[in-house]
């Protein structure tokens, strides 16, 4: 094919904290226990239809031990391993999440193990030549921030502000990549509008008080970090929802229309002077039908947005895999911002490592030709570096480049990684 990336082009890999570091003890641990057996008896009725391999999932995805995230993949001990993963897929950048609630357990108590911890991985990475790109929050909060009331509280605002304060003081000599807020617009949908992520809530008052305050954390975190390493780079890891109107009919345009402006775009646009760069979360294209049943939500926990079009495979997880869909995203997010942009995630639950490869590959060619067509994507990150807890949904999606035996956590990197490593390599397609 020969279609060469730009030279200083990042290829890495992303995990969060939560998703991979086992043993735990936040706000998720804590829903977790309280709502592991509701999750598996609901099961079959949220994915029986949906899931286009529920007889090979139906065992995992009953059991409630599906739901605790437990040991996980036992990151938090195994990550000099974890790194040498990344390492051996050619990759020169990992992105990763720190766990506020390993750092400040109580209010403004700082626990010097976390501190000491993190600086480990980070100079880990640097002396494999690694670049570390932080995620500071990606959805899980200490159970103090969790009893006041969450980002619904301003508050939080102010404490998470803190420990922006304090780990860019810590770690800014060697991190210049760093991202505030994973996609707080999720957080907005599936913690206060769905009620599916905690505090579980279903009130639009809520949602609006949530959007607020993660606007304003991420605009302040923005000022705080640029303070202290004035060349740091911010951006926004944003979830990027295609979504297309079923047979093009007028009604269903219309009502993608306003669907893609509040998932895509108001959260960026109240941000949109505070980021140095957007990153794009891309993983599937929705389908709106007026005519069907209007749905709540659907398995990615977007509202209205249904999977209906026929002709595409579909993951584990019944999303459509679809990698043009990325393009008219990336096309309307640089004619809006005219920022750059980084795919901070892409992937897809694929257990059988099936639909992976060709994925990575389909997204690669329409990122390299919005490249050559002008828009500045400067990386991109493949979610996820390893099989992982997925929220609700706990560990039957597998994202992983890298497989995990939940037994032996022995990891086993997939054929899918080899192909991504050799683009690396190569630096091209
Ligand atoms: C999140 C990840 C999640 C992934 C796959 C993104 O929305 O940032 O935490 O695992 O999607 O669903």
């Amino acid at each position: 094919m020969n279609k060469p990336f730009p030279n200083n082009f990042f290829w890495g890999a992303a995990t969060s904290s939560h998703q991979v570091e086992g043993s735990q003890h936040n706000d998720w641990t804590e829903w977790e226990a309280k709502n592991a057996t509701r999750l598996a008896k609901e099961a079959p009725s949220r994915f029986a239809k949906i899931a286009p391999r529920w007889e090979e999932i139906k065992a995992e995805a009953t059991d409630p031990a599906n739901y605790i995230s437990g040991i996980c993949d036992d990151s938090y001990t195994r990550y000099s391993e974890d790194i040498q993963l990344v390492k051996s897929l050619n990759l020169n950048a990992y992105r990763f999440s720190l766990e506020w609630s390993r750092f400040e357990p109580t209010p403004g108590a700082w626990e010097q193990t976390a501190v000491d911890h993190y600086r480990a991985i980070i100079d880990e990475l640097r002396l494999n030549n690694i670049e570390p790109w932080i995620t500071l929050w990606h959805r899980s909060l200490p159970i103090w921030a969790d009893e006041q009331g969450g980002w619904e509280n301003k508050k939080t605002v102010a404490d998470y502000a803190r420990f922006v304060q304090k780990i860019v003081s810590e770690y800014k000599d060697s991190v210049r990549f760093w991202m505030p807020l994973n996609e707080p617009e999720f957080e907005i949908i599936g913690g206060y509008l769905g009620g599916n992520y905690p505090p579980q809530k279903k009130s639009l008052f809520a949602a609006n008080r949530a959007f607020n305050n993660l606007a304003e954390a991420h605009r302040q975190a923005f000022s705080i970090i640029h303070e202290l390493r004035p060349d740091a780079m911010v951006g926004i890891p944003h979830a990027a929802l295609a979504v297309d109107g079923y047979k093009n009919r007028f009604l269903n345009r219309k009502l993608a229309q306003a669907v893609s402006y509040f998932t895509n775009w108001k959260y960026l646009n109240a941000i949109q002077n505070h980021t140095d760069f957007i990153g794009v979360q891309y993983y599937t294209r929705g389908t709106i039908n007026l005519t069907f049943k209007l749905h709540t939500t659907n398995s990615a926990g977007f509202p209205f947005v249904e999977q209906v079009d026929l002709g595409f495979p579909k993951s584990d997880m019944g999303f459509e895999i679809n990698a043009k869909g990325i393009t008219p995203y990336l096309q309307e997010c640089w004619q809006r911002y005219k920022k750059p942009i980084v795919i901070t995630e892409n992937g897809v639950a694929d257990k059988n490592d099936t639909y992976r490869a060709q994925f990575i590959t389909d997204i690669l060619i329409e990122v390299e030709e919005a490249i050559q067509n002008g828009i500045d994507i400067r990386g991109y990150f493949h979610w996820s570096l390893l099989d992982n807890f997925e929220w609700d949904k706990g560990f039957w999606p597998r994202f992983g480049l890298t497989a995990i035996d939940r037994t032996t956590q022995n990891r086993t990197v997939r054929d899918s990684a080899h192909v991504y490593a050799t683009i690396v390599k190569n630096n091209q397609l």
